[in-house]
């Protein structure tokens, strides 16, 4: 068999599997090589500087195991580590290979999902204050509000299985509240955080019933297809046997019965050590 390339998917932790599922399901003939790093989870809460030498490190860490291809699936790695890492580091590191996010995609959507041209935002504190979504709709879209609320306590209640409990109601609640109170005008709800659609439902339960809640999965999917089909030398280069692989920097144990609340299969996860 010919060397693997598989397209690199990388989160902090579990939440860039929703984004691996959609694009499974859009590009089911690619290899895939999936990183958690799931032994610094949360990156939401840490600095620019701390967020982006650890993404870059896994990044590299994907190149070394064959990817040209790598998606940060991943809001906070995309808001600030994403820019740095394609302007000064792939340059010196392999300027043929390529690293996308999650961010460019869902921004140039907007435009559809608002009628009253008020969108609201749930995303990490590091993203929220990033400012990136702001900045990237107001250059695409420079009529539509944006309201960003960070909530800070939904990424630990994922990680710990614990979001389907009564007490993330109480966080959903506060959140959901806090943005319509600031834009009663709000209609459609960007979940800009790869761990939240596992709380969609609750999310949809306490905000208005006609208010669109909008996951990122299938858009980031339907993008990454168009870019393979816009950048046929890239596409020739991800090797297409169907596979895929899961790495984690925390105990695979762990990671295999964690994924279980995010895919629907059994996985076998390898540890790996990332710096
Ligand atoms: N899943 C990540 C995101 O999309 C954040 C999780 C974290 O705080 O580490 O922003």
């Amino acid at each position: 068999m010919d060397k693997i390339s598989p397209i690199g998917i990388f989160d902090s932790g579990y939440g860039g599997l929703t984004i691996l599922n959609e694009i499974r399901k859009e590009l089911p003939d690619y290899d895939y090589l999936y990183l958690g790093d799931n032994a610094r989870t949360p990156y939401g809460t840490r600095s620019f500087e701390v967020v982006y030498k650890f993404t870059l490190q896994c990044v590299k860490y994907l190149f070394s195991q064959g990817c040209q291809l790598v998606i940060l699936a991943c809001n906070t790695a995309s808001a600030k580590a994403l820019r740095t890492i394609q302007q000064s580091d792939l340059p010196k590191i392999d300027s043929s290979k390529r690293v996308l996010g999650v961010i460019r995609p869902t921004v140039e959507i907007v435009g559809q999902l608002t009628k009253s041209n008020h969108i609201g935002l749930f995303a990490t504190e590091g993203t929220v204050k990033s400012n990136s979504y702001p900045l990237e709709i107001q250059k695409l879209f420079p009529t539509i509000k944006v309201t960003s609320e960070a909530c800070p306590m939904w990424v630990p209640l994922i990680e710990n299985n614990e979001h389907l409990d009564e007490g993330a109601d109480y966080f959903v609640r506060k959140h959901t509240q806090n943005l319509m109170n600031t834009d009663a005008e709000i209609d459609a709800v960007i979940l800009g955080c790869t761990h939240y659609p596992l709380l969609k439902e609750k999310i949809e339960n306490a905000l208005p019933p006609d208010l669109q809640v909008i996951s990122q999965g299938e858009i980031v999917a339907k993008s990454l297809a168009d870019y393979l089909l816009r950048h046929p030398e890239m596409d020739e280069k991800c090797s297409k046997n169907g596979t895929i692989r899961y790495l984690t920097t925390e105990n695979p144990d762990k990671f295999d019965e964690s994924a279980s609340v995010f895919l629907s299969e059994e996985i076998r996860a390898e540890h790996v050590e990332v710096e």
